[in-house]
């Protein structure tokens, strides 16, 4: 009877074992498949994701290019770049003012417009060519530096009904303070800019095209609107120019020096002489970008300055 009992016991044992080690084996092949199905793809993307650039502004749960698309908006915006080697910055502008405008529901375009010729560098001229490429596309533009990126959402890129918005005002430009400053980022209707002819040609290296727009618009009436109520300061825009790497070409030359203090009546967008290299149209970590590499034509008796003196 004992022994009866004792074999039982047995069996009952053994089972017990065999269907522990059948659930073991069982459990352990789904963990194992489940492993093997991740598809190779989603581990890399999340893999890069810790590379991937994200803008120190809110992300929208809807943030897609649908909004960008929006087609009850009936405004387009030009985001026009004047740029020479500043890939870097392009690099994280680009993705950057894609998020920052979808996010605002605005419709736009980011129009690259690179010098490649070998004249000194023309922002007003570049300026021009991306108002004259985009007019028929976008009813209005902000003429934007690659280095200034917007950081706070209360900035606001919406159509400019009543005037001029110089959005990188004296107020918050991360280091331009005077009242009179209207650089950085610009943004106006396109019928504005045109009512302006334009901004001026015969401003070669670095500054003062700006401050000759500014008497455009002054003598063409148009009001000149800075953005308010922003608590960020001069922080408002993240500014990425090492000055060391991106040294300003401040000489002037000749009667550079009195030229560039006056208001240039004759030059504009009508008037501005380029052959367009090639169009390229790319995309930089998402953002569609229309790049137009241009070769500037110089009238070296009206602005012999366009180029560096050589040394005699
Ligand atoms: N820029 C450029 N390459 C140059 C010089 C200027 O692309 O060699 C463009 C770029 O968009 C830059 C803008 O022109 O942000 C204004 O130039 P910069 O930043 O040197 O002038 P700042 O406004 O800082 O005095
Ligand atoms: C130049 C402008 C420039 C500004 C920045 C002025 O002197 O003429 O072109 O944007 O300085 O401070």
């Amino acid at each position: 009877m004992a022994r009866i009992s004792m074999l039982r016991f047995l069996l009952l044992c053994l089972t017990l074992t065999i269907i522990s080690c059948m659930h073991l084996f069982f459990n352990c092949k789904e963990t194992k498949d489940e492993v093997r199905n991740v598809p190779l793809h989603s581990q890399e993307s999340e893999a890069m994701n810790n590379d991937v650039f994200i803008p120190n502004i809110p992300i929208h749960k809807n943030d897609t290019h649908e909004l960008a698309d929006d087609t009850n908006n009936p405004h387009k915006l030009a985001v026009i770049i004047p740029f020479r080697e500043r890939f870097d910055e392009l690099m994280e502008f680009a993705p950057w003012i894609h998020i920052f405008l979808t996010n605002q529901g605005v419709r736009h375009k980011i129009v690259v417009v690179n010098q490649v010729d070998i004249h000194r560098f023309n922002r007003a001229s570049l300026i021009n060519i991306g108002f004259i490429k985009s007019r028929g596309e976008c009813d209005y533009m902000v003429m934007h530096d690659v280095d200034l990126l917007p950081n706070n959402p209360d900035l606001k890129y919406t159509f400019p009904e009543k005037g001029v918005h110089h959005l990188a005002s004296p107020d918050i430009h991360p280091i331009y303070h005077y009242a009179k400053y209207v650089g950085g980022v610009l943004m106006l209707k396109m019928s504005d800019f045109a009512l302006c002819k334009g901004m001026s040609n015969i401003f070669w290296g670095w500054g003062r095209e700006d401050d000759e727009f500014f008497m455009r618009m002054k003598e063409n009436n148009l009001q000149l609107l800075r953005p308010t109520g922003i608590t960020t300061g001069y922080n408002t825009f993240k500014h990425i120019h090492d000055k060391v790497k991106r040294p300003r070409d401040y000489k002037r030359y000749g009667s550079q020096k009195q030229v560039q203090f006056k208001r240039d009546t004759e030059t504009g967008f009508d008037t501005v002489q380029y052959k367009l290299a090639s169009q390229k149209d790319i995309t930089i970590d998402g953002a569609p970008v229309t790049v137009y590499n241009v070769e500037l034509l110089c009238d070296i008796i009206k602005t012999p300055w366009c180029d560096h003196d050589k040394p005699k």
